[in-house]
């Protein structure tokens, strides 16, 4: 009978986040963005991969992890990365977060310091949702609800990548986040409105960290990248010209040359 209790009251998952594992060298970690899973990653998988282990999950309620209980925090997809790194025995990782990906590695920092080897923040911010944001989550949840994610994709569509990508990544992308299961968009939809500001995590980062953003990023900003920077003791800024929000399947080669740069440049 205490067995069965002990079972109940368990927050900690018993099985890892399902993840692809390529590459040896300094572990990176790769949190993928909103509504995505780890297949956003193969640009950073097959460039990285020859000096690095690549690690790139599917956060809990997306991909392969559709059927897990979608989390209600960014804390709790930390946690969940954080067991993902016991279970490999990784006791370091550089994380690698794009925009949701983001605000879950600050959440990480946050709680896991001793965990981390650097961090990289790529197009994303670290203060929550303004009440227009807020209230945004709530028609995307209500369209999700009455219309399904496939229209939700449609209205972000243009905001992912630039107007000049190739068509085969704009299906890709359109591709993958339609695919996404409701219950996992409309938690994180739900979860990254109550994110708390993290800002105050910048400034006691005892690790370096680079922030990355496209030019034309127009869901988060150059200028949220740059009130990033000025608050991190050891941070660097990446600007790529010509790429919207998803930088990384956007101009991937300038994106993978920034982060193999940066992670040179400290001997990561
Ligand atoms: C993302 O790309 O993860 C989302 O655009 C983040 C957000 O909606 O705040």
């Amino acid at each position: 009978m205490r067995d069965i209790l002990l079972c109940m009251v368990t927050t900690k998952p018993s099985t890892p986040l399902p993840h692809d594992v390529t590459g040896s060298g300094s572990p990176l970690l790769f949190v993928h963005a909103f509504p995505f899973d780890a297949g956003m990653w193969g640009p950073q998988r097959e460039g990285l991969s020859s000096r690095h282990q690549v690690v790139t999950p599917d956060l809990s309620g997306f991909g392969r992890a559709h059927d897990w209980a979608p989390r209600a925090s960014m804390e709790e997809h930390a946690a969940d990365l954080v067991a993902l790194l016991d279970a490999l025995e990784i006791p370091r990782a550089t994380l690698v977060g794009l925009s949701m990906g983001g605000y879950i590695a600050l959440a990480f920092a946050r709680r896991y310091p001793a965990r981390l080897a650097g961090l990289v923040l790529a197009d994303t911010k670290a203060t929550g949702d303004s009440p227009e944001a807020k209230a945004g989550r709530a028609k995307s949840i209500a369209l999700v609800e009455s219309s399904g994610v496939p229209a939700l994709v449609q209205t972000l569509l243009p905001k992912l990548v630039s107007a000049e990508a190739p068509s085969s990544v704009k299906e890709r992308v359109e591709r993958m986040a339609s695919a996404q299961p409701a219950a996992g968009v409309k938690a994180a939809l739900a979860a990254m409105r109550e994110r708390p500001d993290e800002s105050p995590v910048l400034g006691g980062l005892a690790v370096p960290a680079l922030v990355l953003v496209g030019e034309g990023d127009s869901i988060t900003p150059p200028t949220d990248a740059r009130q990033m920077i000025a608050a991190i003791p050891r941070g660097s800024l990446a600007l790529l010209p010509g790429t919207a929000h998803l930088a990384n399947q956007d101009a991937p080669e300038a994106f993978n040359g920034a982060l193999a740069e940066w992670l040179f440049r400290y001997g990561i």
